[in-house]
């Protein structure tokens, strides 16, 4: 999709579809009014029929509006004026996506963009409403046998901005929604694909190719070379699938050659059937989306590369399923990992924590200047903060507070999860260093407690994505989270 950045009259405007917002009380946007002034009071004739109230997300589309050479005008409710504050745009700009998609327009100028917003400014609007159109313009129907909607499909979209010098900053804006935006579907079509298709040599394949792309260095460590570095936890997991694992090393080198990079870490279980400790049968599909932590670093990687970001960054993921059979572990088994410290893997479910701490040990090399490892890793975690927000523990404070700003200027917000000592006490083990899992109280904070004996010598933090890297039911698919609040978090780093 192509996306640039006008100002001036939305009435005269020759586009597929003009969208303007309308506040409740059928209170018409500025855009709006230019558009009703030209069409002599047609809009507002609409809406006092009672056709549109103005409710939030709800829209009225308008064929062969009188005075306007636009071939249709999307009007979409905003809520109250008062309270239009950015989860209430972010909410606009989504119907007005979807509405869009169900018209045959394939191009349209979006007004929506020059209503003022609380607290946010055009470049925020610009962003958002670039990665809004692009979410809602997704498609993932490549393993469905004919073409689902043959309809024209959007392909250039107009923003409107209230004034001419906000012209140049919404370009930018634009252009840093669309990288962010290509990391996401990038995150979402992995996310998607099933395990039969996903594997770990798949993704290894993907790693390889987006890096030629996009000019980022990537590295395949097979078996014999991941045996060689000792990570037998990571082997541990992989023991009882057929598909070979993969550590997949990226390296993109924007800063100077010499600075500490940033390491992202991403949990790459391909499919999790928790192994001999197998899980229940219902919803298990979902397991498909256990590498949404790799795929969203693969998206992070690939927007920064997209926006050329003055950094170095490298990305470690751990690739394997978690299948059970003859020659997988077993509950009882213990395993020394790379780090020396061994491991008795008390559940074979609780397999992120055992690849993760490999990585998180690997990464060591690089002498990062901070780690962040994004994982699907607990049940327990989607029950403490539901779909909304991302799970965030962390050994340095000023990096948690540097991640959570980053969530809530990206609209992909994570919440501060204690990680204190006293937690540590449920990794107790009579026969190995420590055991894979702890209490099932608080089952998502022992999970990272596990984590941080593999992370003492840098600063570090774990997004537990378990409750927000895919969606279930009717719209059920992966959301590309967290590859925003990665993107903004480097892109504020390198600033
Ligand atoms: N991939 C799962 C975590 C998960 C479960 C994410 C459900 C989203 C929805 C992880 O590997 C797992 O199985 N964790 C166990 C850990 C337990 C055995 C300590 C869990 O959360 O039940
Ligand atoms: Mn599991
Ligand atoms: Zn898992």
């Amino acid at each position: 999709m192509e996306f640039s950045i006008k100002s001036g009259s939305p009435e005269k405007q020759r586009s597929g579809c003009v969208v303007v917002g309308v506040f409740e009380g059928r209170k018409l946007s500025a855009s709006c009014q230019a558009i009703d002034g030209a069409a002599e009071g047609f809009v507002s004739e609409v809406l006092r029929k009672g056709d549109l109230e103005g409710t939030l997300g709800k829209t009225l589309l308008l064929h062969a509006v009188p005075g306007v050479p636009a071939d249709r005008i999307l009007l979409v409710g905003l809520g109250r004026e008062r309270e239009f504050g950015e989860g209430q745009y972010r909410a606009a700009l989504s119907s007005a996506a979807k509405a869009l998609r169900a018209t045959g327009a394939s191009d349209a100028t979006v007004c929506l963009t020059d209503v003022p917003v609380k607290k946010r400014n055009t470049d925020w609007k610009v962003e958002h409403a670039v990665l809004a159109i692009l979410d809602g313009a997704y498609r993932f129907d490549r393993l469905k046998s004919k073409a689902q909607e043959n309809k024209r499909s959007l392909r250039k979209v107009v923003l409107h901005v209230a004034r001419r010098n906000e012209i140049a900053a919404g370009e930018q804006a634009a252009a840093r929604g669309q990288a962010i935006g290509e990391g996401i579907a990038f995150a979402k079509d992995l996310g998607n694909l099933p395990g039969n298709h996903c594997t770990p040599t798949y993704l290894a394949e993907q790693a390889v190719d987006m890096g030629k792309r996009n000019g980022v260095k990537v590295e395949v460590l097979e078996q014999k070379e991941i045996e060689k570095l000792g990570m037998g936890c990571f082997l541990a997991v992989a023991r009882g699938s057929r598909q070979p694992p993969k550590l997949i090393v990226m390296e993109y080198h924007g800063g100077k050659r010499d600075a500490a990079p940033v390491a992202l870490v991403g949990k790459g279980i391909t499919f999790d059937t928790g192994g001999i400790s197998l899980k229940p049968g219902a919803e298990m599909d979902e397991m498909k989306f256990d590498m949404c932590g790799a795929a969203s670093v693969l998206g992070a990687m690939k927007a920064i590369a997209l926006m050329r970001l003055p950094m170095n960054v490298v990305a470690v993921i751990p690739a394997t399923e978690n299948m059970p059979g003859g020659n997988a572990i077993k509950p009882g088994d213990v395993v020394t990992t790379m780090s020396g410290q061994t491991v008795e893997i008390l559940n074979t479910d609780a397999e992120g924590r055992l690849i993760l701490c490999d990585a998180l040990t690997y990464v060591e090399k690089y002498k990062p200047a901070a780690v962040v490892d994004v994982a699907t890793l607990t049940g327990a975690m989607v029950i403490a903060l539901g779909h909304v927000a991302t799970g965030l523990f962390s050994n340095s404070d000023p990096l948690a507070r540097e991640l959570i700003s980053a969530g809530e200027a990206a609209w992909d917000r994570a919440w501060h999860m204690p990680l204190w000592d006293d937690y540590q006490d449920a990794l107790k083990s009579n026969f190995a260093d420590i055991p894979n899992i702890g209490s099932r109280a608080g089952g998502s904070i022992t999970a990272a407690c596990f984590l941080s004996r593999f992370t003492k010598s840098y600063p570090w933090a774990h997004l537990d994505i378990a409750g927000t890297a895919w969606k279930s039911g009717a719209e059920k698919g992966a959301t590309g989270r967290p590859v925003a609040l990665l993107a903004h978090f480097l892109a504020k780093r390198a600033a």
